[in-house]
């Protein structure tokens, strides 16, 4: 997988590029890199923004900005970069991140995240340089950073290689081992706390009891 973020504030990503998962991912070829329009506007002062035509509080991201970040690294007209790979505009307004999405962006081999800020895109830049639009959920944040995050985060973990234990999520919420439905309740010791006890069947060793088990609470949660 061949990541790049399109951010004003590349620096938030120093932490995700820390995490375990992120780096086994990075180690097994994948590559997470941070494009930051501020570098490549034609403008004065670094300037990325301005005052929405209409009226209104706060600034809009500029389209000509996004498009001179988008040719300046990727040398290609971004109308025409959109067909070579998926170029992804994070908005509360976008279509809704799930497994499947996830899923089907963990099978992409590159991807491109744009992050916006202050009141969001220019719609042109949504409408002629994005592939798709999405979001984390039906509430606002102040920036895409924490969104291309969650995205980028679900993304990697499927990757091959970056969880210690591949089994890990093979088997887990939403996956098809679960028939996608929500995975079940785990424990781990004690046995007792408290005088909350861990239900017998998962201490018993019966394997085919233990898995009806499980997928019964499963379908419990899916409803
Ligand atoms: C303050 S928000 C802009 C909100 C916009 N004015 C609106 O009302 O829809 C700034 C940026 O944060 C990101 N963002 C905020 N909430 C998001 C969400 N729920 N999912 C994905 N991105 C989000 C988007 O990139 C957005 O352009």
């Amino acid at each position: 997988m061949n990541l790049d973020i399109v951010t004003l504030f590349p620096e938030s990503f120093d932490w995700f590029r820390s995490q375990r998962h992120v780096v086994n991912a990075l180690a097994a070829g994948s590559t997470l890199t941070t494009i930051n329009p501020r570098d490549h506007t034609p403008l004065s002062g670094r300037q990325v923004d301005d005052a929405p035509f209409g009226g209104g509080a706060g600034m809009v991201l500029r389209v000509d900005v996004m498009d001179a970040a988008l040719q300046a690294h990727y040398s290609v007209d971004p109308v025409e970069l959109r067909r070579r790979r998926r170029i992804v505009a994070l908005s509360p307004a976008g279509r809704l991140l799930d497994e499947a999405l996830v899923s089907e962006f963990a099978g992409a081999p590159e991807l491109t995240l744009l992050c916006g800020r202050y009141e969001g895109f220019d719609e042109r830049i949504v409408e002629h340089f994005a592939s798709d639009v999405v979001s984390i959920g039906r509430y606002v944040l102040s920036g895409g950073e924490l969104a291309a995050m969650v995205l980028a985060d679900a993304v990697f973990r499927k990757l091959p290689g970056a969880l210690g234990h591949a089994d890990s999520s093979i088997e887990e919420s939403y996956s098809d081992a679960l028939d996608g439905q929500p995975e079940y309740p785990q424990y781990t010791r004690p046995a007792e706390y408290r005088g909350w006890r861990v239900p017998d069947v998962l201490l018993g060793g019966h394997h085919a009891e233990i898995r009806r088990w499980r997928r019964e609470r499963a379908r419990e949660r899916a409803t």
